[in-house]
């Protein structure tokens, strides 16, 4: 496969996303908001082919977060069936159908309906076995909150203070079979993190991009992954070619 000119050896194993802009794409073209988050569906589909096309064995996108319940009620109500009937039931079967594993992680508390649970649950059972590529779905999620859930597991589990260690808690977060991304992409010209991966993404390369999510496609994740490969990760040491400690 052409991969218009990235190196073959460096495609980076898990690359995450920060999909911002959709409301101010939508507000440009004289729509709703939610309209914007309609088309930012399509382009993570785009996204996430574009990510297979490339390797790229994780491929993580942040869909809700747990500050986004304060949005207007109609906006949630329309971001929880976008996430719930289009990727969760329409684009279930086709991401399937591309050996795509589809995961979540995040708070499942009383605010996400059930039903949402039940199809979230249904998607991830149903796409278990795939092993092309894993797409996580960030949802109800927040960074401090999942330090904030992985102390509490560990403390009701009566692990002593001595043993809190790094991988202690590591092991503990949503998903501890992820990897660390070692790229995270944030569109539409904010330079913030937002409480995204936060414990995670310690040694991770940022690239910034002022495209608006919903114009987002294949060619831009090309585009990152390129920015990636010209960056030189010592991850706090002298030599590159060292992981992190
Ligand atoms: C940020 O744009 C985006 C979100 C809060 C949600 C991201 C959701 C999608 C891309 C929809 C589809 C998602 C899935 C998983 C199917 P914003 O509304 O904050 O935009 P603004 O900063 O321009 O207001």
């Amino acid at each position: 496969m052409d991969l218009d000119g990235l190196d073959p050896h460096r495609i980076p194993r898990h690359v995450a996303c920060v999909m911002d802009g959709n409301g101010r794409w939508a507000t440009k073209q004289g729509l709703p908001r939610t309209e914007g988050h309609r088309a930012g569906e399509e382009a993570l589909f785009d996204a996430a082919q574009g990510a297979l096309e490339l390797g790229i064995p994780y491929f993580t996108v942040y869909a809700f977060s747990t500050e986004n319940w304060r949005r207007p009620g109609e906006e949630v109500r329309f971001l929880l069936n976008v996430i719930a009937d289009q990727l969760l039931t329409r684009r279930r079967d086709d991401l399937h159908a591309l050996g795509v594993r589809i995961r979540f992680i995040g708070r499942r508390d009383w605010r996400v309906p059930r039903w949402v649970l039940k199809r979230m649950d249904e998607a991830a059972r149903l796409t278990e076995r795939n092993t092309a590529m894993t797409l996580t779905v960030a949802f109800n999620y927040g960074g401090r909150a999942e330090i904030v859930d992985a102390v509490r597991a560990l403390v009701e589990e009566g692990v002593p203070a001595r043993k809190i260690d790094e991988k202690a808690i590591a092991r503990h977060l949503y998903d501890p079979s992820i990897p660390d991304p070692d790229l995270v992409i944030r569109t539409s010209g904010e330079y913030r993190i937002s409480n995204f991966l936060i414990w995670e993404l310690a040694y991770s390369e940022l690239v910034f991009t002022d495209v608006l999510w919903p114009d987002f496609r294949r060619e831009n994740l090309r585009e990152a992954v390129r920015e990636f490969q010209a960056r030189d990760r010592r991850f706090g040491n002298t030599d590159s070619r060292r992981g992190p400690d």
